[in-house]
């Protein structure tokens, strides 16, 4: 060592030692208004599926919901998958944080400030913040969330910068027990057999239900409506009674009813389940099974949304101030008692292994976006613009 050098190494040393501290594997090194942390994509997918509630509306390696917010896969509604989307998104609130990861701030910002970050199309949507009560992520689990959906280039999950967190917000569910709605009476009106009844448009899988309820209830349910098992679990008291009591005020956006005029002066209404530059793909809910429909772009004179949508307008006449609480008693009480089972064990299988279409985006966009496909979704009738409905008997051979 030349004596100059000697007479700094003191100095030096404790330099080396602040820096070895920062890069410290393990544990979290302070800077200004957060912290790296050591991350792990494993500990990641298994937060994305159990704890962190998230499948129930992102769909991720063709699992999820693919309705009530963007997938992170390859997606008709979405389209590529969120790791080439996200090369398009610039942060707001956490510009300028220092990115471990290109992708990583806005990430973050989708997580803690969804309101501010709400990806293109889907504002207006809710998704609870990471420090509300219902997701209550912590640094950690933030990290680890970031290696799973944001793997780095080379495949190693690296370090990742997280920034100081707010404290938890207070739990909304905890405020709304102390009103006591009765879970048992929610569940009769639930399940009441007239127009209020949500078991006509509305799964809701669980054990104890499907011994109590008819088998024609698990077969059809939530071709009509988003599947509630969960959804207490995920949104607020009041996001669920907005959508009971003002539907026209926010749609679930898997669930948007279109109007549709031909050139030939033909109608066609049903929910809208993809659009692409090619057409649009409709399908409407029949007591048979779900009706497809494919529009090629050039036959199309006329594409109208319906507001509101399907969800009747007349709820807030046939339910009472005390039936609304305890539907939705009902609700966050099968909502917790379903997260007690696993995915498997509820009747129906896994989250979005209901949903009928799923053949129909097996990773394919959009340039597959074809009404071949459709041909590929077995026992459903297809139905072309001016053509017989057909059988829409499983074709292999059609690709
Ligand atoms: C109640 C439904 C819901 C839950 C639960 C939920 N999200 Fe979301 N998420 C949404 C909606 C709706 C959007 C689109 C609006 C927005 O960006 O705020 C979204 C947007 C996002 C985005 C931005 C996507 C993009 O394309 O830019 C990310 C990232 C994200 N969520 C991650 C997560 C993770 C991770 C979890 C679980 C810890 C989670 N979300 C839980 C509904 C939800
Ligand atoms: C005629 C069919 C129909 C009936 C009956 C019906 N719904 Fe719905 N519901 C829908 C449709 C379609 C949507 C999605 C479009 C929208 O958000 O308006 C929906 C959306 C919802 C949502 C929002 C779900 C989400 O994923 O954000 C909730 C909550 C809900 N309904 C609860 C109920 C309850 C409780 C009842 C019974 C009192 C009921 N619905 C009766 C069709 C129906």
């Amino acid at each position: 060592m030349s004596p100059a050098l000697r007479l700094l190494a003191p100095a030096l040393g404790l330099l080396g030692l602040a820096v070895l501290l920062a890069a410290a594997p393990g544990g979290p090194a302070q800077e200004p208004g957060g912290a790296w942390f050591e991350a792990d994509a494993g500990r990641g997918r298994d937060l994305f599926r159990g704890r962190g509630r998230c499948l129930e509306c992102h769909r991720m390696d063709g699992e999820g919901s693919p309705v009530r917010g963007p997938a992170f896969d390859a997606h008709w509604r979405s389209g590529p998958p969120l790791q080439e989307r996200l090369r398009e998104r610039r942060p707001v609130v956490l510009a300028g944080i220092p990115e471990g990861v290109p992708g990583d701030a806005w990430i973050l910002e989708s997580l803690l400030h969804p309101a501010v970050a709400a990806a293109p199309g889907w504002e207006g949507q809710p998704m609870p913040g990471a420090r509300s009560a219902l997701l209550a992520l912590g640094e950690q689990e933030l990290a680890d969330l970031l290696a799973f959906l944001n793997p780095a280039p080379g495949g190693e999950a690296g370090r990742r910068w997280i920034p100081e967190l707010p404290p938890l917000e207070p739990d909304p569910w905890a405020a709304f027990a102390t009103l006591g709605g009765d879970p048992g009476e929610g569940e009769r009106l639930f399940f009441r057999p007239d127009d209020a009844a949500c078991s006509g448009c509305h799964l809701l899988r669980l054990p104890a239900l499907e011994e109590r309820y008819p088998a024609v209830f698990w077969a059809q349910g939530t071709l009509a409506g988003p599947e509630l098992t969960r959804l207490a679990l995920v949104q607020t008291p009041e996001e669920i009674l907005a959508s009971i009591l003002r539907p026209e005020a926010r749609q679930t956006p898997g669930f948007e009813t279109w109007l549709v005029e031909t050139h030939g002066e033909r109608l066609f209404t049903g929910m809208l389940l993809a659009r692409s530059a090619e057409g649009m793909l409709l399908m409407e809910a029949e007591p048979s099974g779900a009706v497809f429909t494919w529009l090629d772009a050039e036959d199309i004179a006329e594409a109208i949304p319906q507001v509101p949508g399907r969800m009747t307008h007349v709820f807030p006449e046939l339910l009472s101030v005390e039936d609304r609480r305890h539907v939705l008693a009902f609700l966050r009480a099968s909502a917790l008692a379903s997260e007690a089972w696993g995915e498997e064990a509820l009747p129906g299988g896994p989250l979005g292994a209901r949903d009928p279409v799923a053949p129909l985006y097996d990773g394919a966009w959009p340039p597959e976006a074809r009404p071949d496909l459709l041909q590929r979704i077995p026992g459903i009738p297809v139905s072309h613009e001016g053509g017989p409905v057909s059988a829409g008997a499983p074709d292999h051979d059609h690709r």
